[in-house]
């Protein structure tokens, strides 16, 4: 079993490779693939022929998506989608981590994958949009809206 790891120098990326110690991992830090870049995705990800992907790339400081959205549309959003892209053309699934920022947290409960999104800041409009890009129909894998600290507790 391939599994190829965008963001695997990142937090995830870490608890990634911990946990998946027991598959041919194919890591790819920003260095190796930059996301944004479609060509570079679409080659990268052909010549690994993974079995699936798992999408932990990302630009992740919220406040600074604040003050540079057309930076976390085009890594979160736009990087997303040229993943899915070359994962499509290789029928690869993506594992899409997304986040509970896609909600506007007013519900008094938690919330479920299902609850209607309603993004209050950039980084969620920008995870919002990788979720969109992410579940088309062509993708088999779909996205999680993971809990990711309970992937970073195992030991
Ligand atoms: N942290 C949380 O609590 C949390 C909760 C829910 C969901 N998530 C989601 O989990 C995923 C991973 O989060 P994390 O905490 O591991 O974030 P992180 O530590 O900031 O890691 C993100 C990784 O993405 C890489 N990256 C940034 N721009 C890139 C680009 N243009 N091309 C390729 N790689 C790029 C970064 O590379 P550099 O190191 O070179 O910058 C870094 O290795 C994200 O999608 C995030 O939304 C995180």
């Amino acid at each position: 079993m391939k599994v190829a790891l965008t963001g695997s120098s990142g937090m995830l990326g870490h608890a990634v490779k911990r946990r998946f110690s027991d598959v041919t991992l194919i890591p790819f830090s920003r260095n190796k693939l930059d996301i944004t870049d479609l060509d570079d995705a679409i080659a990268k990800i052909r010549d690994a022929r993974p079995h699936f992907l798992i999408h932990a790339a990302a630009f992740t400081n919220v406040d600074a998506c604040e003050t540079e959205p057309e930076k976390a549309y085009l890594v979160n959003g736009i990087g997303a989608r040229n993943v899915a892209i070359a994962c499509e053309e290789i029928r690869c699934p993506v594992v899409l981590v997304s986040s509970d920022y896609v909600f506007d947290g007013m519900k008094p409960a938690p919330y479920d994958e299902w609850d209607m999104t309603n993004p209050i800041n950039q980084y969620g409009v920008s995870k919002l949009m990788a979720e969109t890009f992410v579940t088309s129909p062509a993708n088999p894998g779909g996205f999680n809206r993971s809990h990711v600290p309970a992937l970073w507790e195992q030991r």
